[in-house]
This record gives structure tokens, sequence and C-alpha cells, in this order.
């Protein structure tokens, strides 16, 4: 099965110029959705992680039912302002501006082995932000994945772990 046959893409989302790969269409059809999470399962169970963790909004959609699959924990890594209790920030660069994710300060264990998980890479700010926030935690983030890399951004360049994707656009 071709994962990009299951992939929309539509142009001029959210702003002009920008084409946005739609996994509506994907998580909407049983057996695809089936079997991308079985190839990423598959993907990242060679990095050997004790727990999960995925990126708000759409991380989420992925890393929750690999954990399931996989039989391991999930941590969320959320948007500014989403968590209880005390929480570490950690700010990032965008295109134009900053951002900032959090996690629970209690979210890993010293030596925990992590992959974490998102639908898709583009320049990598946010998995790469997610992967330091989790390091400077204490955790040993091992891998990452995602759906969709756009290896034209060179996203995985600024990743300083293991990555895989499913499906690679290159324009
Ligand atoms: C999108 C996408 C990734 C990120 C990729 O999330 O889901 O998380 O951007 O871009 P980057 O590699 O350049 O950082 P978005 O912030 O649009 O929000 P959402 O997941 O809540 O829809
Ligand atoms: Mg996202």
């Amino acid at each position: 099965m071709d994962i990009k046959d299951h992939i929309r893409s539509i142009p001029d989302f959210p702003r002009p110029g920008i084409l946005f790969y739609d996994i509506s269409t994907l998580l909407a059809h049983a057996d695809a959705w089936s079997v991308a999470m079985g190839r990423l399962a598959k993907g990242i169970s060679r990095y050997q992680p004790d727990v999960l963790a995925g990126v708000e909004s759409r991380g989420f959609l992925v890393a929750a039912p690999l954990a399931l699959k996989l039989g391991l924990g999930f941590i969320m890594v959320r948007k500014r302002g989403k968590l209880p209790g005390p929480t570490v920030p950690y700010e990032y660069a965008l295109e134009y501006g900053t951002d900032v994710i959090e996690v629970q300060a209690d979210a890993v264990q010293t030596g925990q082995r992590v992959v974490v998980l998102d639908d898709l890479l583009a320049t990598g700010g946010t998995m790469g932000a997610s992967i330091d926030l989790l390091n400077s935690l204490g955790a040993n983030v091992v891998g990452a994945g995602c759906i969709i890399e756009l290896s034209f951004l060179n996203g995985r360049k600024r990743l300083d772990v293991p990555f895989t994707s499913l499906v690679t656009y290159d324009a």
C-alpha cells in the first residue's frame, strides 16, 4: 500500500503559497491508518524506547496509538498553558517569531529512553525543541518519527537523533 495515496494536499493553507499535507483522509481510512501505524511502529521499535512522547496536537494522533501498540506509556508535549501542576517551558524560533512548548516537570525519569513522534517534519523546529526539552529534564531521547517528511526543508539535519518517516515530499 502506498500511504501517499491517502494523504491529501491542499494549496494555500494556512497561508498563500503553502501546500498543506492533510492526514485527515489517512486517519479516516481504517486499513491505510492501520498499515501506517504498523510501519511506523516497526520503524521506531528499533530505537528500543521505554516511553513515547507526542507533540500537540497532531503528534498526539500518532504517538497515542503507537504507544498502545508497543505496550508503552505516552508523554504529552503541549503548547503553552495547557498542562496542570509544575511544568517546564521551552521557547524555540519559528520562521517569524517564537513559540513555546511545555511538559510536566515530572514527565520523564532520568535516563528513560524516549522516542518523540509527530505527524509531520517541516523545518524540524518543533521536533528539535521537543527533543531538547525532554533531554534537559534528564530523558535519553533515542529517536524520532513522523508520518510525513518535507525533505526539501532539511528538518532532519536539525535533529541529533535517528529519525524515521513513512513518506517524503521533496518539493
Ligand atoms: C505542524 C505539524 C508539526 C509542525 C512541523 O504543527 O503538525 O507539529 O507544524 O513544523 P516544523 O517542523 O517546521 O516545526 P502545528 O504547529 O501547525 O499545529 P498542530 O499540530 O496543532 O496542528
Ligand atoms: Mg503539530
